[in-house]
């Protein structure tokens, strides 16, 4: 016992006071206590705004050789030797310090053999030699403890055996399961250790190592080459409370504006010409394929000068865009951090006369090349440079844009690496490129967003391509540079999935793969699967093959434009769970592991999603395949094509022939029906169907303007609606919004039950 440190508790952080350096461990929640060694960095968060700290009872008590802190939820205990071991309420260990040493791959591959397996271009694993900023974390892995999350990484759905990086790179060639990073750091990981949910998010942009039993089945590993120690212990009864805690800690996606979950056409050349948008959008009317949202790649600029565009081929963008608009169809432009180098552009000439660009360490701005050859790159680190950037973003919503997407914000660079010494500032504190690069892309999100909020007054519309944790505050995500082949629709899921349990719940591929050629098939299973991830865009490289909806004629056509009406249909069920998201963080695409946590078979279940708690999607995701097994989870299920009900915890056999995406809503649910339009009207819809499945249900409905920020000073609906054997009805449970439905379907199975408005007592009176 005296060997134990002596400590200092101040509030709700106690400081260990280690010869190693002080360890403190301060209590935000009961379910959430971080983990904290200063190791000379600013403790500044991207990942976390505002204070996080509730005040919370907990006790700390001295045991024979080590400390003991406690919540209602979670136990710390603190030994001689700075190990650290959490366990839940019931005393069972979620995460424990691994006490044996290291087991490292590369210790059988000598020098000689190492050259030789080099020579034909494979890599042989080389400890790399670590600086004195390294350090390592090595937690206990169990035979049955399954590892989750992580943002975009490729591969499957469970992330343990493998390892992975967390710095963002621009990645254009085959994404394969093995690849370490892409494009996003999201160093958050979730557990299921026999059965026990927890959570462990690093909040350090620096780059970062996971080791997920890989190098060794008993043990996981973070590792880092620079930062603080700083990380998260998550608790709570199941994974959908460490979703909540996590999300509670970095943010949720905020309610998006509705017709953001429209389908959106794009494709890089559409926009060199006018005449070509002006052709796709007539197409998507003529072939009566709903859409809400064409986006303009790179070609609308001048010369690819951000905040420019081009005049030979636009006279007039502010009238073409909104002549589109007037037809239903927005304008989303994409912007590149990169600034053109020229001494005739406003927006390169002012960066430098300011200040706002990164330098070199000699103070020189730092060039390297992108779309429009030598640029200079924003130091978005700054909140000053994050304004000026929010101010230019004036340019396009004075155009009449109605989002704004962020692309190469890894940064992204044709000409190498940016060097590790290229000074960016960390706030108002010159940092490093090493330090301050996975936090890029967040940055010029957080500003895109910013200037999109305070010249539209609506609910921001951001994509990004580069992100850190907590970004899902400011930018919805696409997973980058897929391709036309099976194994990326495969990996869609997996993607979506992990990025949704990273608090990503806003979230898409590029539908039909972006590089490489597409074909009718491949296609056609790509919209069916991925009718439900909320950013719902095809989009395809420049020089593949065209992969617009009617690119291939028949069947594709009719199959397209069938999976894309259900789609609308289903909006208001996806909105409604963007409303219950922005309260728990809770994300729309859910593995089955979320919903049913204790089901080993859902677990490393890779071609299943949820959608909410309801709905079961089990897209075909092979070539060729007319016929696939699902397994459905414990309860009862409807085939969403034909009714027929199955009961669960058993695998089926179901056919899909071409035109089918395998659907089932668990029994007795009650799911709105929206209406069948072209695309989602700006005035606000005046009835609402619900579906029953199974012969009783209840369902919460959320309605507001879908548009701007009233609803969070209460100007929003909420319907309770109930059907059972004896009775059905319609309750106004808030009501603050003035356009209520005026009337109310319920579609159950023999009948359409109608309720009308009385706007006297502000009730449903059935007809
Ligand atoms: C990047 C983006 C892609 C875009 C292209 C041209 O590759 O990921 O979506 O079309 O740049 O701007």
């Amino acid at each position: 016992m005296s060997n134990l440190p002596h400590y200092q508790q101040q509030q709700q952080t106690v400081t260990f006071a280690y010869s190693q350096g002080a360890f403190q461990l301060t209590v935000l929640t009961p379910t959430i206590i971080r983990v904290f060694s200063n190791r000379g960095e600013s403790g500044y968060s991207y990942a976390i705004t505002g204070d996080k700290q509730q005040s919370t009872p907990f006790t700390l008590t001295t045991k024979d050789n080590h400390y003991e802190l406690r919540t209602s939820a979670l136990t710390v205990s603190l030994d001689v030797e700075r190990h650290i071991d959490v366990y839940d309420a019931q005393g069972t260990p979620l995460v424990t310090d691994y006490r044996g040493e290291r087991h490292l791959l590369d210790k059988g591959v000598d020098k000689v053999h190492q050259k030789l397996v080099e020579a034909e271009g494979h890599s042989a694993t080389t400890q790399a030699a670590h600086d004195a900023d390294y350090f390592q974390v090595v937690k206990n892995l169990a035979s049955d403890e399954q590892l989750y999350g992580l943002g975009d990484k490729t591969g499957y759905l469970n992330k343990r055996g493998f390892e992975y990086d967390n710095w963002n790179i621009d990645y254009p060639d085959p994404q394969l399961e093995i690849l370490p990073n892409i494009y996003k750091s999201i160093p958050v990981m979730l557990g299921l250790k026999n059965g026990h949910p927890y959570g462990l998010f690093f909040d350090n942009p620096y780059k970062s190592h996971l080791d997920l039993g890989k190098e060794d089945p008993h043990y996981y590993v973070y590792s880092a080459v620079a930062g603080n120690l700083d990380y998260y212990i998550l608790g709570g009864h199941t994974l959908k409370d460490i979703v909540t805690a996590y999300t509670y800690l970095t943010g949720r996606t905020p309610l998006p504006q509705k017709w953001t979950l429209g389908y959106q056409q794009s494709r890089w050349g559409y926009s060199a010409s006018q005449t070509e948008v002006q052709a796709v959008a007539d197409n998507l009317k003529k072939y009566d394929l709903p859409c809400d949202a064409i986006h303009f790649d790179v070609d609308y600029m001048n010369g690819y000068r951000v905040f420019t565009w081009d005049h030979t081929e636009y006279a007039d963008p502010q009238k073409f865009i909104a002549r589109l608009k007037a037809r239903g169809i927005k304008v989303v432009p994409i912007i590149d951090p990169g600034v053109k180098q020229d001494p005739d552009y406003p927006v390169y000439t002012t960066g430098v006369a300011q200040n706002y660009f990164v330098k070199t360490p000699t103070d020189e701005v730092y060039i390297n090349k992108v779309w429009p050859g030598d640029s200079a790159f924003p130091d978005f680190g700054r909140p000053a440079v994050r304004q000026w950037w929010a101010n230019n973003t004036k340019f396009l919503t004075d155009l009449g844009v109605a989002g704004i997407w962020n692309d190469m914000n890894e940064p992204a660079s044709f000409d190498g690496e940016i060097p590790e010494n290229t000074v960016f500032y960390d706030q108002d504190q010159p940092a490093t490129h090493r330090k301050m690069h996975n936090v890029y892309g967040h940055n010029m999100a957080q500003a895109t967003y910013e200037g999109l909020k305070q010249h539209q007054g609506k609910r921001p519309f951001v994509i990004t391509r580069a992100a850190y944790a907590g970004t899902q505050k400011y930018a919805t995500v696409w997973t980058g540079d897929n391709r036309s082949m099976w194994p990326h629709l495969q990996m869609m899921i997996p993607q979506l999935c992990n990025l949704g349990l990273s608090g990503f719940s806003f979230v898409g591929t590029d539908i039909g793969g972006f590089a490489s050629d597409t074909s009718p098939e491949l296609l056609t299973r790509w919209i069916e699967a991925a009718i439900f991830s909320p950013l719902l865009r095809n989009h395809a490289a420049m020089g593949t093959r065209r992969q617009e909806p009617w690119a291939f004629g028949e069947p594709t056509l009719s199959i397209y434009r069938k999976y894309l009406k259900l789609r609308y249909r289903f909006i208001p069920y996806l909105y409604d769970l963007f409303a219950q998201e922005s309260h728990t963080g809770l994300p729309i695409m859910r593995p089955l592991v979320l919903n049913y946590p204790t089901d080993h078979r859902v677990q490393n279940l890779d071609d299943e999603f949820m959608v909410g708690d309801q709905i079961l999607v089990a897209p075909i995701v092979q070539k060729s395949k007319r016929q696939r097994l699902v397994y459905l989870p414990a309860g009862e299920w409807v085939d969403f094509w034909n009714h027929q009900t199955y009961t669960g915890q058993q695998d089926i056999v179901v056919q899909a022939p071409l035109d089918k995406l395998p659907l089932f809503i668990k029994r007795q649910t009650l799911l709105p029906w929206g209406p069948a339009v072209d695309h989602i009207a700006e005035t606000p819809d005046t009835s609402m169907t619900f579906q029953l499945f199974g012969d009783h249900g209840t369902y919460d409905h959320y309605q507001d303007n879908g548009s701007n920020f009233d609803y969070q000073n209460g100007q929003y609906n909420c319907y309770h609606l109930s059907v059972d054997p004896h009775q059905v009805s319609v309750t106004l449970t808030h009501h603050g919004f003035s356009a209520v439905y005026q009337t109310i379907h319920l579609a159950l199975n023999d009948r359409v039950v109608t309720f009308t408005y009385d706007a006297q007592t502000t009730s449903y009176q059935q007809i």
